[in-house]
């Protein structure tokens, strides 16, 4: 596809954005090994090869905190430049202290007392999607000339951690992707008055108050992800045409007008069967459908009852066996290749190499696109990006964005293993002394440097309770 078309509104979106990565990491050998998992199935099945563990003196904050400070050196912003710092995550530290407030305090290490006092933000939550939500509100408080001049940061941090022993362990993960939002922006203009959301009261994924790890029903999930990301998809649809955003002649599918996608990512193979999902839905009624089903070589199944729920799907195990068998088909198939290699597999590579990063997987997957486009020689100036947001609980948001002129700049150098520096390998058993809290947070197996760390939570005395302390390093 060409230049796109957009609106004369204000273009408003990302100009910049930067990562924090912890420095430690457990290799899906190991892993595999240790749980007596075949470590195929952890590279090909869910897609992970070196997943994220925090040190003893991290949390979320310093994470964010990390993420956000790179972001203003490298762009030499002030504190008076940023009118809102939001912190998006569903790995709070506080029931009650927004996630924001002890990120101020670790950039007013830096920057002087006070000098975050004239702006806003709140700490936003909805599982995995809460960043799409401040990405959105901050946009709109730009468009709406709230913002005096001055610009957002959005930073989205997460810790993805799972019982030890369950399904979900080998899709954990963490890290925080800082991201600055203003009008006329150089890396990505959001596609305006198209953004769709779904929301609906479930317990795919849920954490109860006091419980650290989450209550999971994973099959469940996966269907809940795609069957909510696919309406809201089908409500971008109905206003990107609407609104003249995109014009779709007979035989086409709205996926022919968008460039590149990128979707959350709890795990690399999620990307994957989401794309394929979603191209299923969407040329199923398309004249190409009869080739497609002449290279798979048999029909689509249908389930029992197809009005049915979610539940009465899962359980019509003829029905699923069949649709497996499909759906490995289809993606095996030249038509969804085609798609997948040019419009999504640069923005699963970082996956493979971070794990699960929550709030800040769908941006990691931009990253992973700009860079990895980049390495393929891909000129992305104009192209436009569908981004497929997921949170548990649950709700989807679809959006989109045009790759601006400017992106060059910021693309030029990207190395994300340069970038998350030298890493150290946990043994399963170090891992698995992190797991039972065996070091105390002074007790880190990296040396810290040129970063904020936690250095205490809780003081001798119980007005100081809970309260968290904070550091930079040299
Ligand atoms: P599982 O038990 O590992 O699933 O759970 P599986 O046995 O079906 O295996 C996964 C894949 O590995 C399958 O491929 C197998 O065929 C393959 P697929 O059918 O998917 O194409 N496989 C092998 N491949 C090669 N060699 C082998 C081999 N053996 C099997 N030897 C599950 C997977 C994701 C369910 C689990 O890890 C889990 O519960 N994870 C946590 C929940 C989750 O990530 N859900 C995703 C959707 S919900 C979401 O994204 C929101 C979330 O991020 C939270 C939030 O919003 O805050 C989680």
């Amino acid at each position: 596809m060409s230049i796109m078309r957009q609106s004369s509104i204000m273009p408003v979106g990302i100009d910049d954005l930067a990562i924090y990565i912890p420095k430690l990491y457990l290799d899906y050998r190991d892993f595999a090994e240790a749980r007596g998992i075949d470590p195929q199935k952890l590279e090909y099945g869910i897609g992970i090869r070196k997943m994220t563990i925090v040190d003893t003196n991290q949390d979320s904050a310093c994470m964010a905190a990390n993420a956000c400070l790179k972001l203003m050196q490298r762009n030499h912003l002030e504190p008076n430049d940023i009118g809102r710092l939001y912190v998006a995550t569903e790995s709070g530290l506080d029931e009650s202290k927004a996630m924001n407030s002890f990120v101020v305090g670790m950039l007013e290490q830096i920057y002087g007392e006070d000098s975050f006092e004239h702006a806003g933000g709140i700490e936003c939550k909805f599982a995995c999607v809460s960043g799409s939500y401040a990405l959105y509100d901050n946009a709109n408080w730009i468009r709406a000339e709230e913002n005096n001049n001055k610009a957002a940061i959005v930073v989205v941090s997460d810790i993805a951690k799972y019982d030890v022993g369950s399904s979900g362990e080998y899709t954990q993960g963490a890290g925080a992707v800082a991201m600055l939002i203003k009008e006329v922006p150089r890396l990505l203009s959001f596609d305006p008055k198209v953004t769709s959301t779904t929301i609906k009261n479930e317990y795919d994924f849920y954490r109860p108050f006091g419980k650290e790890t989450p209550l999971v029903n994973g099959t469940y999930s996966n269907l809940l992800y795609l069957i909510q990301v696919r309406k809201a998809f089908d409500s971008y649809k109905e206003k990107a045409i609407r609104t003249g955003l995109i014009r779709i002649n007979d035989g086409e599918s709205i996926t022919d007008h968008i460039d590149l996608f990128t979707v959350h990512l709890p795990y690399r193979k999620m990307g994957e069967k989401a794309l394929a999902y979603l191209l299923r839905h969407e040329w199923r009624t398309l004249p190409r459908w009869d080739s497609v089903i002449k290279e798979i070589g048999f029909a689509e199944p249908v389930p029992k009852d197809p009005r049915g729920t979610i539940e009465s799907i899962l359980a019509d195990t003829e029905f699923m066996k069949a649709d497996e068998r499909f759906r490995k088909s289809f993606m095996q198939t030249s038509f969804y290749n085609e798609v997948y290699e040019k419009k999504m597999s640069s923005s699963l590579e970082a996956s493979s190499i971070i794990g699960n990063l929550y709030t800040a997987s769908m941006y990691m997957g931009f990253r992973s696109l700009l860079e990895y486009e980049d390495k393929k020689n891909h000129n992305i100036e104009g192209k436009r990006i569908g981004f497929g947001s997921y949170g548990s609980g649950s709700s989807a948001m679809v959006f989109s964005g045009v790759i601006q002129p400017a992106y060059k700049e910021i693309v030029k150098g990207m190395n994300l293993e340069e970038e998350i520096g030298s890493r150290t390998k946990l043994s399963m058993d170090q891992y698995q002394g992190l797991r039972e809290n065996e070091r105390n947070l002074n007790d880190s197996y990296v040396r810290a440097k040129d970063e904020f760390v936690l250095v205490r939570i809780g003081g001798s005395t119980a007005d100081k309770a809970g309260v968290r302390e904070y550091c930079y390093c040299n």
